[in-house]
């Protein structure tokens, strides 16, 4: 291994934000890109001075080039376990986006796969360096909290289906709707706070009341296209350590207009939390305790986040601690073990919502 990780990125859509982040990490390059389309691989390319003989249409013919050593695949969902295999045979670490895979069973080939290879498969969860989120999981690493008993996490947009007959609304490419496209990113968060309990077992509910009726989408393509996932859904998790879990997610709901609420919320023994968002991009959060010199007096701590704004944060970061793991040995904060648990929850989610009653989750 060179001082440098030489990474490349397949598939160029949220990718270029991985593109981007190994061109800013003082560790890594961006030695090559990745995409089917190729006004995207052009577009991209040349935007972000990736030279013309380092950009491929096909990714086989990208991970036979000896000079890379890690790829982010960052394609339409049920592409990520054929293209994470083959670059694992391939002899790369990978960054994966979310979600890992479209199933639980995809999910441990592929890390069945990248032990057999001896290579580092990381999640990319890059909501956990939010600076409100960020400050929390210090605090969690502090021990403020003591045992996090309960937590409760959400993302409901009021009207925000992808667009109509994206692949995102199909269930056979996305794996499912909301909670596996935009609920694994609140999960997460409170499963990282939590320490990433296993659970145990899942109960839930998936709605599709709007998608089917072409409506709250982003965009509407005239043709008649097939919507076969949910645009709400809603569960509850318990785990081996005793601690539960509430989860919500919705693309679209009657409710106030434009609303986007993104919240998880902590309920630990020696203090609690809050971090709630009414748009996506502010950062709020409260801490909650008892006062040391007055221990009947509830108070709330609402930190000043100025020095975390200026951390490098989202994408970036996750990329520049993916090449800090392969490049200096540093451990991976979310392994694809992680990806694996919330698919998991989701999956039995959807399980219990066709079954209609909890279902058990053995541990991986
Ligand atoms: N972490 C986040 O915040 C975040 C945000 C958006 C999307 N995502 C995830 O990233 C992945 C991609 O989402 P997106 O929004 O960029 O989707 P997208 O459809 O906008 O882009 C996907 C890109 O992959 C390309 N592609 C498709 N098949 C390919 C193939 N066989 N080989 C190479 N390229 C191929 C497409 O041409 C397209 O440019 C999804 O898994 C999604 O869940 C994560």
């Amino acid at each position: 291994m060179t001082t440098k990780l030489r990474a490349a990125v397949i598939g160029i859509g949220v990718g270029w934000s991985h593109l981007t982040g190994y061109q800013a990490s003082p560790i890594s390059d961006c030695v090559a890109i990745c995409d089917a389309n190729p006004t995207i691989l052009q577009e991209r390319g040349e935007k972000f001075n990736i030279p013309a003989a380092a950009r491929f249409t096909d990714y086989r013919e990208l991970l036979s080039q000896p000079n890379i050593d890690a790829v982010s695949v960052c394609v339409p969902n049920f592409l990520h376990e054929p293209i994470v295999m083959a670059a694992l045979q391939a002899g790369k670490h990978v960054l994966c986006e979310k979600p890992l895979a479209t199933t639980v069973a995809a999910g441990q080939r592929m890390i069945a796969a990248a032990k057999a290879a001896n290579r580092l498969l990381m999640v990319c969860y890059n909501h956990r360096y939010r600076p409100d989120v960020y400050w929390l999981k210090e605090q969690a690493r502090a021990g403020t909290f003591g045992h996090i008993y309960a937590a409760k996490a959400g993302w409901m947009r009021e009207g925000w289906i992808p667009t109509h007959g994206a692949w995102f609304t199909q269930k056979d490419k996305a794996g499912g709707g909301v909670l596996i496209d935009l609920g694994v990113h609140a999960l997460d968060l409170a499963l990282w706070l939590m320490d990433y309990p296993q659970p145990i077992s899942v109960t839930g509910t998936a709605f599709a009341e709007f998608g089917p009726r072409a409506q709250k989408h982003r965009a509407i393509d005239p043709a008649p296209v097939n919507f076969d996932v949910e645009d709400m859904g809603m569960g509850f998790v318990r785990f081996a350590n005793g601690s539960v879990l509430s989860l919500e997610a919705s693309w679209a709901a009657h409710r106030e207009p434009q609303q986007d609420d993104y919240y998880v919320r902590l309920f630990g023994r020696e203090a609690g939390a809050n971090v709630f968002t009414r748009k996506y991009s502010e950062h709020i959060v409260e801490l909650y305790k008892l006062d040391e010199q007055q221990p009947r007096q509830p108070i709330t701590i609402t930190p000043d986040l100025t020095a975390y704004e200026s951390l490098r944060r989202g994408h970036h970061a996750v990329v520049h601690h993916f090449a800090d793991c392969v490049v200096n040995g540093a451990t991976p904060e979310s392994p694809a073990e992680h990806g694996l648990i919330g698919l998991q929850i989701v999956e039995g989610i959807y399980r219990s919502s066709q079954l209609g009653g909890e279902i058990r989750v053995s541990s991986q």
